[in-house]
């Protein structure tokens, strides 16, 4: 089998076949098949919102690569009138740069640094998205679902109804089947602001904005964290607060105060599976760990420096059923091994395919090392997932 792989990485390098998930579970007996937000996908990967996810095009082109999922950019609420009191996150800023960055423990990774927020184009632009991203997920080609940020409260405020209303409808009759799946965003720009300077302040949103969504339509609802300014153990006061939604998206980048900027890298993903590494062994599905009732918490979703196959391992053992990247798709394009086709193509080959820590080989290692069995004749990606809950 790892010949096998060698050989594949080499001719997959020039392209790469789009059903690649039922190559591998012919070829290699490995069902790679993950979950986000309730549906079923052929393998873990998707792409978090950002810049990736503006327009059609790109959808396509990430639909005709095999990719399981997209999160739409997010867009910031409005009320009826098209009153945003989040407008300072509507933000117009086309320049991104990638750079490297090195971590506090000194690993070289990447960040995209960039100084934008939220959509910044019309509501109803972002409405006719929308109905695209409904019909790519209805025709089974590519899952792909609305982000929104809504007005969020100072702790003596009330939420502005209006807009969870009328932002919620709207995305419901362009999304146009019952529930609504939705992503709601709690970015690392936030951190930044003093809004997010008190603790009960953001544990009430997270608590409360669910219920603000839910009252305005039927919604499967994905809250995404932010690494708040806090210590670990807030992290996991904010993963109880949310524990309504239906999955948890973890975490948003850090911020970087000095430079006023969101970044990732290395020490996003060694904060991000610390915090999760404190629920699992032994959650189900995660959140045991803090008072959530076995079998009823939501689904967890990593996000955060993940660039290997390896990586997307280290967060399936900590109970992450899918995982959401986005700085791996814009790195340059030397730092791929494949030779031809879209960005979108040239990261799932290396996530998946490479012999050294691709997907199939870190698979193959956790069943020769004896953490993970064959069942049906198959090792199963979810398997590894599940094991994260059982109690050991
Ligand atoms: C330029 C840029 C814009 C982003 N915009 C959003 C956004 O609008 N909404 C959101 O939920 N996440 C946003 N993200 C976060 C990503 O979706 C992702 O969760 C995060 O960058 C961590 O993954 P990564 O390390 O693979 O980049 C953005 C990230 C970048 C780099």
């Amino acid at each position: 089998m790892r010949a096998q792989l060698a050989r594949d990485f080499a001719r997959f390098a020039r392209e790469l076949p789009r059903d690649f998930a039922s190559y591998v579970r012919e070829t290699y007996r490995i069902n790679l098949s993950a979950r986000y937000l309730g549906f079923d996908l052929p393998h873990p990967i998707g792409k978090g919102s950002g810049q990736l996810s503006l327009n059609e095009s790109q959808l396509e082109t990430d639909r005709a690569a095999g990719l399981a999922f997209v999160v739409l950019k997010t867009v910031i609420a409005q009320d009826e009138t098209g009153a945003q009191t989040m407008a300072a996150w509507a933000v117009h800023e086309t320049k991104m740069a990638i750079e490297r960055r090195q971590s506090a423990a000194g690993r070289n990774g990447w960040t995209v640094t960039w100084k934008g927020r939220g959509w910044d184009r019309s509501f109803d632009d972002y409405l006719a998205l929308v109905r695209t991203a409904a019909d790519l997920t209805r025709d089974g080609g590519l899952v792909a679902v609305p982000s929104v940020k809504y007005h969020l409260p100072r702790l003596d405020e009330p939420f502005r109804e209006a807009e969870y209303r009328f932002t919620t409808r709207a995305l419901a009759k362009a999304w146009g089947a019952i529930p609504l799946a939705l992503e709601k965003d709690f970015s690392p720009t936030l951190s930044g602001d003093a809004l997010a300077d008190d603790r009960a302040q953001i544990l009430r949103w997270l608590r409360e904005v669910p219920v603000q969504i839910r009252a305005a339509a039927p919604v499967r609802l994905a809250v995404k964290l932010m690494n708040a300014r806090f210590d670990d153990d807030f992290q996991l006061d904010m993963l109880a607060a949310a524990s309504s939604a239906d999955t948890l998206v973890v975490f948003n980048r850090l911020f970087d105060a000095a430079r006023g900027v969101a970044y990732g890298g290395w020490d996003l993903s060694e904060r991000n599976l610390r915090v999760l590494e404190k629920l699992t062994p032994g959650a189900s599905p995660g959140l045991v760990g803090i008072g959530v009732t076995p079998g009823s918490g939501p689904g967890i979703v990593g996000t955060g420096n993940i660039h290997s196959g390896r990586l997307i391992l280290e967060y399936a053992r900590r109970g992450c059923s899918a995982v959401q990247l986005h700085t791996f798709f814009q790195l340059p394009l030397s730092e791929y091994p494949a030779t031809a086709g879209s960005r979108t193509q040239r990261v799932l080959h290396k996530l998946v395919f490479d012999p050294a820590d691709g997907l199939v080989a870190g698979l193959l290692d956790l069943e020769a090392d004896g953490t993970l069995a064959r069942r049906g004749g198959e090792l199963h990606f979810l398997d590894v997932v599940a094991d994260a809950h059982r109690p050991r």
